[in-house]
């Protein structure tokens, strides 16, 4: 399948860093703790954490949404929850990319039946093609309105994970 770069690497990487100072500097006395969404915002989420300048503790919770192909199954369940309590903590949750929509809204409703003392969103991509359910990111990456996205964590069927640029695969089923 053919690949067309989106996104370079040296352009994600300034924004990583970019973002990192924001959440650096609001969560300042707050040790927030980071939660990765697995797999696909692992790669994002290693870099955020190595620009980050403040004490935070990290865990991840695992959805899955997507089965083969390139659209939601539109159910979400979760297959791994996170381990470190979080009553009265200051959660910001990491994800590689929001589609739908309802991955995000349904870890936000488990999560929030824990009383954290705050919980925010962090993603690297907003892609507003396929949206249902309005969705707060509070700190957002990039804007993208189509297009199947590949590379720096993001899958198609588990391929193209390790490529280091975001790319779009054209014409996939
Ligand atoms: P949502 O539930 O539709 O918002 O989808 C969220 C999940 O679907 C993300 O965490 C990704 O794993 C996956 N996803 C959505 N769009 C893409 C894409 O363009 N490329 C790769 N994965 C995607
Ligand atoms: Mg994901």
């Amino acid at each position: 399948m053919e690949l067309e770069i989106l996104i370079p690497r040296d352009t994600i990487l300034s924004k990583v860093k970019e973002l990192a100072g924001q959440i650096s500097s609001d969560y300042m006395d707050h040790e927030p703790l980071l939660v990765g969404i697995l797999n696909g915002a692992v790669f994002f989420f290693t870099d955020l954490i190595r620009e980050m300048t403040i004490p935070l503790k990290i865990d991840f919770i695992r959805a899955a949404s997507y089965g083969n192909g390139t659209s939601s199954r539109g159910s979400v369940q979760l297959t791994k929850g996170i381990e470190i309590p979080i009553q009265g903590k200051h959660v910001l949750l990491v994800e590689d990319i929001v589609d739908s929509g309802l991955t995000f809204t349904h870890i936000m409703q488990f999560l929030k039946k824990e009383e954290p003392a705050s919980i925010k969103l962090c993603a690297l991509i907003d892609k507003l093609e396929r949206r249902e359910k309005t969705v707060c990111i509070d700190y957002c990456g990039f804007q993208v309105d189509e297009g199947f996205l590949v590379g720096y964590g993001l899958d198609f069927n588990e391929q193209y994970r390790y490529l280091p640029d975001i790319c779009v695969l054209k014409d996939p089923r």
